[in-house]
């Protein structure tokens, strides 16, 4: 059935999709209407129910966004904090109560509180120029920490568009394998989470027959506690741009797709900006500097769906499908975006594209560890000293990463969730045992993930972050498994009673849970929550043990 679906969605191409139009209808009320949702159906040859079913997965389209004006981040840092409940209380002097919604999350975890209004992402010290910001939507300066451990691949300073376009014009005058050769010395490896080398998803795209192709950049950045897609996308988006201009060379797509969160609105705006620049510059469309290469770029603002950032999930959205997590294989480089061969990668591993191309494959593999080549971004969050966005070459201690870079932590933290809400949940003793690479955290049960850090300070029960971790996968699971679509809210519910009454959780019970998840689930989200849950039950049993009952 979705393999139909897909095909019919393409016949608009990827410039006219069904799911940027369900946005559009939106606008006026926060929520398309119905009558508009069917004529929608209508022009797409799509079942109403489809259409239905896909509005009403995302939050910003949901019925119970209407009305929303102004919306706080509940996003894991901001929540360990403890600072959105007296922000919202200061909003609640100039908006209703029902104009107040939340967002998951802004990514201005740098200062651990933050608002969205009319498009725009505030710090939560903006509160105090919120006159003047409902006036004339003022943009207030988002300002943090970037800097370097190492090698500077990813935040070296933009040449400009000239220079820096240079490495496109020699990367056309060489061959596709040429170009493959140095991706797969280089040994770089996604970005996003899984680790997965890019060399493989190019040639497993290149080697497909098919009129059309797509490099989908998957910016969705969802991790509670990265930002360092945003910074790249912001500060950095000819680096991502450029990335995927090669990767489209390589592999014979000539459609590049950046897929960018709607929490992050200005990141839509700077990469459309420098798309614009690109076009000035004629270095996009056809025959790109005589080359023979074509290529081309589309935007598309996301709508609001943690899954989204699954890249099957991602696809189907593009499509104005309900964004559940497709079954593999086939695999994207098979069939995917439209059922076109299609490579998703993550801003990060594109925007090291440009540096292996100019520098060789050779010298990023000798930057890092082992299998871990090439450099890192972190995200640390404001329980830093000096929270913001860090490059360091893969193999830096975390403890340097920690105390020099960091400068170490203002007030006391037990543990640092690292990775996003899948990763791994590190209690401070360990900080000297991990390096930043993928082996080092899987070595010792944590997870790189994306590298984002959420501090968890001292006084914060960890029975109440777990309950968060729960109810962050029960709110953003896609349904299609139920193990996680009910274990999610299931294991929510139990902590949540546990905390709230005398209630002790039957631990056997709830270790079968943990084992359903991790083994029935079909994607890491389901799958993946348990590894902090486990960390949380090995490292602090003792705070835990009150909640539990053993049968
Ligand atoms: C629940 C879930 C959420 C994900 N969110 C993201 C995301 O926001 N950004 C991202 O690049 N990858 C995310 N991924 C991983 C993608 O599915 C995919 O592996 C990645 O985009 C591949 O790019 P990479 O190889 O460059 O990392 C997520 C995976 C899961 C299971
Ligand atoms: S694990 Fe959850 S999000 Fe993933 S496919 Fe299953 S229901 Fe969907």
């Amino acid at each position: 059935m979705s393999k139909n679906l897909g095909e019919l969605a393409g016949r608009k191409g990827v410039n006219q999709t069904l799911f940027e139009e369900l946005g559009i209808a939106a606008r006026p009320a926060g929520s398309p209407s119905v009558e508009k949702m069917e004529r929608l159906a209508d022009e797409f040859v799509m079942g109403k129910a489809n259409v239905y079913g896909a509005a009403s997965f995302y939050d910003f389209l949901k019925p119970g966004n209407k009305g929303k004006k102004v919306y706080v981040c509940n996003g894991s840092s901001c929540m360990t904090a403890g600072t959105q409940s007296s922000l919202k209380e200061k909003l609640l002097n100039h908006f209703d109560a029902n104009e107040i919604g939340e967002m998951c999350c802004l990514g201005r975890c740098h200062e651990n509180s933050s608002f969205h209004i009319d498009g725009k992402n505030y710090s939560g010290n903006a509160i105090d120029e919120i006159i003047s910001i409902k006036k004339d939507n003022s943009v207030v300066s988002d300002k943090y920490n970037v800097s370097l451990y190492g090698t500077a691949v990813l935040t070296a300073a933009f040449p400009g568009i000239k220079e820096y376009y240079s490495i496109l014009a020699g990367a056309l005058k060489k061959t596709t394998d040429e170009l493959l050769q140095e991706l797969k010395v280089s040994g770089l490896r996604g970005r996003g989470g899984a680790g997965f080398p890019i060399a493989i998803k190019l040639e497993g795209c290149k080697k497909e027959i098919s009129t059309q192709k797509f490099i989908v950049c998957n910016a969705d950045e969802g991790d509670p506690g990265a930002y360092s897609d945003r910074y790249l996308l912001e500060q950095q988006p000819h680096r991502v741009l450029l990335g995927m201009m090669i990767a489209g060379y390589i592999s014979g797509a000539d459609m590049g797709v950046v897929y960018i969160r709607a929490e992050y609105p200005e990141a839509i705006t700077i990469t459309q900006k420098a798309i614009d620049e690109l076009h000035q510059q004629k270095l996009l469309g056809e025959n790109i500097l005589g080359s023979g290469f074509d290529f081309n770029f589309k935007v598309i603002g996301a709508q609001g769906a943690y899954i989204c950032g699954e890249e099957t999930a991602l696809l189907s959205s593009i499509e104005g499908q309900r964004p559940e997590v497709r079954v593999r294989p086939p695999y994207p480089v098979q069939k995917g975006l439209f059922n076109k061969p299609t490579v998703v990668n993550n801003v990060e591993t594109l925007a090291c594209i440009p540096y292996v191309i100019k520098n060789s494959g050779q010298k990023f593999a000798n930057i890092g560890i082992g299998k871990s080549t090439g450099t890192k971004l972190i995200s640390l969050d404001g329980y830093f000293n000096k929270p913001g966005i860090y490059e360091v070459d893969m193999g830096t201690p975390l403890s340097v990463v920690v105390n020099e870079l960091g400068g170490g932590f203002r007030s006391s933290i037990k543990a640092l969730h690292i990775g996003g809400p899948l990763g791994g949940l590190v209690p401070v003793e360990k900080i000297n045992d991990l390096a930043i690479d993928f082996e080092s955290f899987s070595k010792n049960g944590f997870l790189l993930g994306h590298a984002s850090v959420v501090c968890i300070p001292e006084n914060f029960p960890i029975i109440k972050y777990l309950e968060h971790l729960f109810e962050f996968t029960a709110h953003e699971s896609c349904g299609k498994c139920f193990p996680c679509r009910l274990g999610s809210t299931r294991g929510a519910e139990m902590l949540k009673k546990a905390q709230e009454s005398d209630y002790k959780i039957d631990r056997k019970l709830f270790d079968d849970l943990v084992e359903t998840l991790e083994i029935g689930s079909l994607c890491a989200l389901g799958g993946g929550l348990p590894l902090p849950v486990k960390n949380a039950l090995q490292y602090f049993d003792k705070e835990l043990s009150v909640y539990f009952k053993r049968s």
